[in-house]
């Protein structure tokens, strides 16, 4: 299925988020991609708090993977920028990626080879406010999230 969602505010991205996080299920991955500055930390902020999750989230760019536990699921939160070009990315990111929890990776198209049953969001800047989210996945796995998007935007 593929549903696309615009946001006009750093808020309605994290309200976006919110309801991701509120609707996700253990060993879900989301796999986000997007230029720079498109909205993926804030999304993942926004899946954070959906969860009850207290702690700051930030990029994690320079940690590649940050784990967040006192939430209602996991939270597994990779960024693989980092891994471009990279030949051995073996530093055991399946096992969080496969884990109990909820997975969301950020530059998610440079370990796509790991990724798999995933619900991909892709995002693209319009203008300084607005942010284009297209969500592309399993009906029947992502179904709490699919049939949620309906209180977004769906037009410009
Ligand atoms: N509709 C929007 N959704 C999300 N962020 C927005 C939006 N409009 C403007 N912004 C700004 O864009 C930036 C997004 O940054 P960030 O979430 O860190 O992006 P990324 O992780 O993709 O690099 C923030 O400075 C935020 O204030
Ligand atoms: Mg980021």
């Amino acid at each position: 299925m593929e549903k696309k969602i615009y946001t006009k505010s750093k808020d309605e991205t994290l309200s976006l988020g919110k309801m991701i996080g509120k609707n996700a299920k253990a060993n879900q991955v989301i796999a986000l991609n997007g230029d720079l500055g498109a909205g993926k930390t804030t999304l993942v902020q926004g899946i954070g708090r959906g969860l009850d999750i207290n702690e700051k989230i930030n990029s994690p760019t320079f940690n590649i993977l940050k784990c967040y536990f006192k939430g209602r699921l996991n939270l597994y939160h990779i960024d693989a920028y980092r891994l471009e070009d990279q030949i051995n990315t073996d530093i055991g990111l399946e096992e969080v990626i496969d884990g109990d929890g909820l997975c969301v990776v950020e530059w998610a198209k440079f370990i796509s080879d790991k990724l798999y049953n995933y619900l991909e969001i892709n995002i693209r800047i319009i203008d300084d406010h607005t942010r284009e989210f297209v969500f592309i996945g399993d009906e029947t796995v992502y179904h709490n999230i699919f049939s949620n998007l309906g209180g977004f935007n769906d037009e410009l």
